[in-house]
């Protein structure tokens, strides 16, 4: 077994590791009474979906949560990232509530307390309720306070046990990527609803930021991803537009949330299309926070496409080494990111909410790769928080191999491996190395 470089005693006595998971990903949405969402309808239209894969059963995870609470537990985590599902709490996404969701999320924070886990909520991870959806989804700016109530109703329950919580994953996934590029849900490819999503979804994260502050939580933060764009070739115009790629995935919310502005690139392209009055939203969208969590995976090379509408972009992949899903490796851009946040966060306490690869497991082989991998990155993480990023903690996507969205159940990013017939879990050696490192000596 490959070892791993990293230990906890390299770093600060306060800094903490953790695993991550999404509802959708792992529950078994067909479960305990949770209503259809817009990620049922995408995987049930033919050509969205590898297989037409969906995540009705997934891992299962809501009748072997306790297994796997063991699982995290016994790998010495300190922080378990999950996120509730709207529908299943309501399966609507309004009007009446599910108590058995309700119930079942109480248990699962107990469950964590009972085993020394800090519970770090997500309130959305990708699953708008079916029903919301109908009414225009992200672009009904009805959704905000939709989700305030919903945040209220499920905080109500569990508001007093959570360690951390955030409003929304990875908002340009659920903006640019769902109705610009139509790769998520719900596989738009229109300007003018992008508009709106990435204007109602700073909003929605504003209003769920009140509410709970208004129920006494603390330590609210937001949970956002980011692709280190670099130019494809040298010339002015490859770097303008890998500079608008950064302004699009990397400024947009990063700017409504911590300056209560949109980067002025981006907005050229946008403003045409923003609903009605947006500028009267940005204090309601710029809240103040207590961390930024950091998704980072990737780099991507971007070109300048004078044939292509605006945003007048090429994505292109370069040449370094991939992971499963053809994502090249490049630590370097997560050095990048945590210097580069504080422009926004300034010193804010950061985490990186997600960090890992996909690999095609089995469980009898090492996964020696995602042990690279994840040493890599961390040395990236260690040099930034020697150069002085606040980085208070690190946490793995993702516990178990799961639903890995429209690319279904084959790309593995589990540190436990999962057989999808019998359910089985298998801890992979990148667990083991995990548990050696986490290890209090
Ligand atoms: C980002 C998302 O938050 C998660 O749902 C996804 O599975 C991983 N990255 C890997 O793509």
């Amino acid at each position: 077994m490959t070892d791993f470089i990293h230990r906890r005693a390299d770093f600060p006595q306060d800094f903490q590791f953790g695993v991550a998971t999404s509802a959708y990903q792992i529950e078994g949405h067909g479960f305990g009474g949770a209503g259809r969402t817009h990620w049922d309808d995408f995987a049930a239209t033919p050509g969205n979906v590898v297989r037409a894969e969906h995540g009705q059963r997934a891992c299962d995870h809501y009748h072997r949560w306790e297994e796997d609470l063991d699982l995290i537990a016994a790998a010495g985590f300190d922080i378990y990232r999950f996120s509730a599902s709207w529908a299943r709490v309501l399966p609507d996404g309004r009007g009446a509530v599910n108590t058995e969701g309700l119930d079942y999320y109480d248990r699962l924070v107990d469950g964590m307390l009972e085993r020394g886990i800090k519970p770090a909520l997500t309130l959305y991870h990708w699953e708008l309720p079916s029903a919301l959806a109908d009414l225009g989804g992200w672009r009904n700016r009805d959704v905000a306070d939709w989700f305030a109530d919903y945040t209220d109703i499920l905080c109500r329950r569990i508001g007093d046990r959570i360690w951390s919580a955030a409003p929304i994953n990875e908002p340009w996934c659920v903006g640019w990527l769902s109705h610009f590029m139509g790769a998520h849900a719900p596989g738009l490819r229109d300007i003018r609803a992008t508009a709106r999503a990435m204007h109602h979804i700073g909003l929605a994260h504003g209003r769920a930021t009140q509410v709970m502050r208004g129920l006494g939580m603390s330590n609210l933060g937001a949970v956002c991803n980011f692709e280190y764009a670099l130019p494809l070739t040298d010339s002015d115009a490859d770097r303008a537009s890998a500079k608008l790629y950064d302004g699009i995935y990397n400024r947009w919310f990063l700017g409504g949330m911590f300056k209560g502005q949109y980067p002025a690139d981006v907005l050229e392209g946008l403003e045409p299309h923003m609903p009605k009055g947006w500028q009267e939203d940005m204090a309601a969208i710029r809240q103040p926070l207590d961390w930024l969590g950091l998704n980072y995976y990737t780099c991507k090379r971007i070109a300048h496409d004078g044939a292509a509408a605006w945003p007048h972009l090429s994505e292109h992949v370069g040449a370094l080494p991939k992971t499963q899903m053809g994502w090249e490796i490049c630590p370097d851009g997560l050095a990048h990111f945590l210097h580069f946040v504080g422009e926004y966060a300034g010193n804010l306490p950061l985490y990186v909410t997600e960090n890992g690869m996909a690999n095609p497991d089995s469980p009898d082989q090492p996964d020696d790769a995602r042990i690279a991998y994840l040493n890599a990155h961390l040395d990236a993480a260690r040099d930034a928080m020697a150069k002085g990023a606040n980085l208070k903690g690190y946490i793995i996507w993702s516990l178990l191999d799961n639903y890995e969205w429209s690319l279904g159940y084959e790309k593995r990013f589990g540190l436990v491996h999962v057989d999808f017939e019998s359910l089985q879990r298998r801890p992979k050696a990148s667990y083991q190395a995990l548990q050696q490192a986490l290890a209090r000596t």
